[in-house]
C-alpha cells in the first residue's frame, strides 16, 4: 500500500505529491504549522488524505504545545483548529475532521483529563480517523466494483486514489477492486489541468499497481467517448451536498455532461465524510480559487503572456441528475439522493 501519510512519535510525515512520479520525497513536519502549510501548498491533497492530515496535525501541534494548564490548553487548541480550517474550503473533509477532533477533546475536557491525556486521546483520534479511512476505501471498492461492467475501459478524473486518501483510495479503490475481479480492460487517466493529478498520480499509482493505463488530455475525453471507448466513468468527491450534487476537481462536470452525452454511466465514489448533509445543494458550497500562477506556468515555465488574465476554480459541481451513482462504504446510493445520502447516515 502507497504510504500517504503517517504518525509517527514526534512528526507527521508525508509524500510530497508535488514532486511525483519524479522523485520520491517524504516530508517530515514537526509542528501543526508545517502541516497547515503541506495542505495549502498541496503537498497533501485530496479530500480524506487532507482531513487525515488535519487530525494529525492537531495531534501533533497539541503534543508540541507549551501551555500551562487545561484552559490555555483549550485556548491553544482552538487555534490550530482555525489554522487547519483556513487551509483549504472546499473538501468537507477537513472540517469533518476537525469537528470529530473538537468532539472528542470536549469530552476529554468535560471528564476532567490532565494535559498529557487530552494529548493522548488528540493522538489515538487521528489514528483512528486514519485507520477508519483506510477500512472504508476498502469497502467503497467491493461496493463499486460489482457495478462496473466485465472487461471495462474506465475513465476517472484528477486522483482520488491511495495519494488521495490514507490508503487504497475512493475512486481508485473501485477500479482497484474491479481490476482484482479481473474486469478491468483499460483506465483512462485524465491529465487534469493544471496540477495534472492524472497525469502524474494517478498513472503513477496505477502503472505501480500494474493495471493497463493510458493517460489523455481532458480535451481528448469528448471523442473516445463517441467512439465508444469508454464503459464506466468513477471519479472522487471533495463534498456531495444534501441533494446529491458533487463537487470535484474541476473539468469533472465537463466529464459528466459527456458522459450523460454518450450513454456511459457516471459513478462518484466518497466516504461518508465527504457528505455535507447541511449544505443542501451545489450552489453553496465554496469554490476554492487557485493561484493564477499554476495556469499561466507549467513548472518554471511561464505559458500565457503577461498580461492575460487566469480563472483557475480549483473544483467545479456536477448536478445531481448527472450522477448514476455515489459509491460509498455502506453501499451505493441512487436518485433522489436527498433521500437515499440520508438514509445512509441513519443506517450509522
Ligand atoms: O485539489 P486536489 O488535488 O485536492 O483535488 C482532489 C480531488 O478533486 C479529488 O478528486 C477528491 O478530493 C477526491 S479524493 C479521494
Amino acid at each position: 500500500m502507497l504510504p500517504t501519510i503517517e504518525w509517527q512519535s514526534d512528526a507527521v510525515v508525508m509524500v510530497d505529491q508535488r514532486k511525483l512520479p519524479g522523485q520520491e520525497i517524504y516530508l517530515r513536519c514537526t509542528t501543526a504549522a508545517e502541516v497547515a502549510r503541506a495542505i495549502k501548498t498541496m503537498v497533501i491533497r485530496g479530500a480524506p488524505a487532507i482531513g487525515v492530515a488535519a487530525a494529525m496535525g492537531l495531534a501533533l501541534g497539541m503534543q508540541r504545545s507549551r501551555v500551562q494548564g487545561t484552559r490555555q490548553y483549550a485556548v491553544e487548541f482552538n487555534r490550530l483548529c482555525d489554522l487547519m480550517a483556513g487551509t483549504r474550503p472546499t473538501a468537507v473533509n477537513l472540517f469533518w475532521a476537525i469537528d470529530r477532533m473538537k468532539r472528542v477533546f470536549g469530552e476529554g475536557v468535560r471528564a476532567g483529563e490532565s494535559v498529557t491525556e487530552l494529548t493522548a486521546r488528540l493522538i489515538r483520534e487521528a489514528q483512528l480517523i486514519h485507520d477508519a479511512d483506510v477500512a472504508s476505501c476498502q469497502a467503497m471498492g467491493r461496493a463499486g466494483a460489482a457495478v462496473v461492467p466485465e472487461g471495462a475501459r474506465i475513465l476517472t478524473h484528477c486522483n482520488a486514489g491511495a495519494l488521495a486518501t490514507a490508503g487504497y483510495g475512493t475512486a481508485l479503490g473501485v477500479i482497484r477492486a474491479a481490476a482484482e475481479a479481473g474486469k478491468v480492460s483499460q483506465v483512462y487517466a485524465d491529465e487534469t489541468r493544471p496540477f495534472l493529478q492524472g497525469a502524474r498520480l494517478t498513472a503513477w499509482e496505477l502503472v505501480r499497481d500494474q493495471i493497463p493505463t493510458t493517460v489523455i488530455t481532458e480535451s481528448m475525453a469528448g471523442p473516445l467517448m463517441r467512439q465508444g471507448g469508454i464503459d464506466f466513468v468513477v471519479v472522487g468527491a471533495d463534498r456531495i451536498a444534501a441533494n446529491g450534487d458533487v463537487a470535484n476537481k474541476v473539468g469533472t462536470y465537463t466529464v459528466a455532461v459527456l458522459a450523460k452525452t454518450h450513454g456511459v454511466p457516471f459513478y462518484v465514489a466518497a466516504p461518508l465524510s465527504t457528505i455535507d448533509l447541511a449544505t443542501p445543494d451545489g450552489s453553496q458550497i465554496p469554490i476554492e480559487q487557485r493561484p493564477a500562477r499554476e495556469v499561466s506556468h507549467l513548472g518554471a515555465t511561464r505559458l500565457a503572456p503577461e498580461g492575460a488574465g487566469i480563472w483557475n476554480p480549483a473544483f467545479d459541481v456536477t448536478p445531481a441528475e448527472l450522477v448514476a451513482g455515489i459509491i460509498t462504504e455502506r453501499g451505493i446510493a441512487r436518485a433522489p439522493y436527498g433521500d437515499s445520502l440520508r438514509a445512509l447516515f441513519d443506517a450509522q
